[in-house]
């Protein structure tokens, strides 16, 4: 009898450890592989990186365009929202793209994940990695904000994550961070040379005495502040260990209240709408200015201003409307903001660090015409480049069809 309890006992234990090890395999399978994919600068020593705000995406074909032109109404709808990627992503080629939030259009999205999985076709049907945060109407359709989320991470080629496995206590969904690495072959080859920090940057106040936006959170500014610490003390040490961090670039959906410390002497865009930035100053700014490595800042959700404008160091830009089913100015281009890195190149003709990043943007007209090329920063003026705004920036020698 006892031995008999001890046999069933012994298969009941190697079954169960086939079990949990078949489990821990699989878990390890599913913690994603396309995770691991590892962006990097590519042999012209250029990363480009496209940024798409505010889709708005509905139901598709039945979903009609806002504000456009009277003559322009017939026939437009959603589907000219995904033309545009499509041609955006044929013109630029980009290495990688951001949706920067409001991806849908909640309210008039009857199913979340069909309006999710339409809204990023072109990038996945084109093959690009791509990631994206939450807007402010992503929660509206039928999942909530981490529903969204976690349907995002299950996509195809998405680099995005619902929320840094370190951090174990953090507010909102869609905060992670991504390394790109240098050149293969060069002493970069296994540094991250170039930063991207990804934050949710909320809906609505719940605090009953503040009204209006969310802000970023305390939980989340300590999260970037580690993050951005252990990025920088990897990229200071050997091997090649570098004297300044590595540039970092910011994306998520709502403006800090800074974005409104300029006017058209200082940034190169429009502004045509205010700031809808949270009523309250969490901090995020001083921040980032604290950490030293972020050079810019981008940002959707006012679609009629699409302007960059530095202060303290750090470039506040916005993308500009890109979905015809979002709000907009009939007559008034929908528009997309490229961002390239460029690499040093070295004596021996290798690669070496980010020497500058510049940005344009790209109107939805026939000829996707590229305005207002301009650097956003560059490694040669060690920081002390003190015009506000970047310098003019010529197309010819970027355009490349
Ligand atoms: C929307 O797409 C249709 C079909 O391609 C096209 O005829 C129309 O000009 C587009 N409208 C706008 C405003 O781009
Ligand atoms: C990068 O890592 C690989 C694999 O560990 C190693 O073989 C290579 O030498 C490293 N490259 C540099 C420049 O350190
Ligand atoms: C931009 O210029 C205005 C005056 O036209 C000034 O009030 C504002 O402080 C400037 N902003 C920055 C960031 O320099
Ligand atoms: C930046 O300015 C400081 C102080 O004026 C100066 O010491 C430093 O050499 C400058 N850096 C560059 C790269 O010009």
């Amino acid at each position: 009898m006892k031995k008999k309890l001890g046999f069933d006992y012994m298969v009941l234990v190697v079954a169960f450890s086939i079990c949990l090890c078949l489990i821990c395999v699989s878990a390890a399978k599913q913690e994603n592989p396309q995770h691991k994919q590892q962006l990097r600068f590519g042999k012209n020593g250029e990363f480009k990186i496209l940024q798409v705000a505010d889709m708005h995406y509905g139901d598709g074909k039945s979903t009609p365009c806002e504000d456009v032109l009277p003559s322009q109404f017939q026939g437009c709808s959603d589907l000219n929202t995904t033309a545009f990627i499509r041609r955006m992503i044929l013109a630029e080629k980009p290495n990688f793209i951001v949706f920067t939030g409001d991806n849908i259009f909640g309210f008039d999205a009857t199913d979340a994940v069909r309006s999710l999985n339409a809204a990023f076709a072109p990038a996945i049907a084109l093959n690009i990695p791509w990631a994206a945060v939450l807007g402010n109407h992503d929660q509206e359709s039928t999942l909530s904000r981490e529903g969204v989320m976690k349907h995002v991470v299950g996509l195809k080629n998405t680099l995005a994550k619902v929320n840094p496995a370190e951090a174990h206590i953090i507010d909102g969904f869609g905060n992670y961070n991504l390394e790109i690495g240098g050149v293969q072959g060069t002493g970069f080859e296994n540094k991250s040379v170039l930063n991207l920090y990804f934050l949710d940057s909320g809906d609505y106040s719940t605090v009953p005495s503040i009204p209006g936006y969310d802000w970023i959170k305390p939980s989340q500014q300590l999260w970037f502040q580690q993050t951005s610490k252990k990025l920088q003390r990897a990229y200071m040490n050997e091997p090649v260990a570098q004297k300044a961090p590595a540039p970092g670039l910011v994306y998520f959906h709502i403006p800090l209240p800074e974005s409104a410390s300029f006017d058209s002497s200082n940034f190169t865009g429009v502004k045509q709408e205010g700031i809808s930035s949270a009523t309250v100053n969490s901090g995020f700014f001083t921040t980032m200015v604290e950490a030293g490595d972020v050079k810019a800042v981008f940002n959707g959700h006012d679609h009629l201003n699409d302007f960059c404008g530095k202060l303290t160091g750090i470039q506040l830009c916005y993308a500009g409307g890109f979905g015809y089913h979002a709000y907009g100015k009939a007559g008034w281009s929908r528009r997309a903001r490229v961002v390239v890195a460029s690499l040093e190149k070295t004596e021996n003709g290798g690669w070496g660090d980010v020497k500058s990043i510049r940005t344009w943007k790209r109107l939805d007209d026939q000829h996707l015409t590229p305005i207002d090329g301009q650097v956003l920063w560059s490694k040669s003026f060690g920081g002390n480049f003190s015009l506000a705004y970047g310098l003019p920036y010529s197309f010819a020698s970027v355009i490349t069809y």
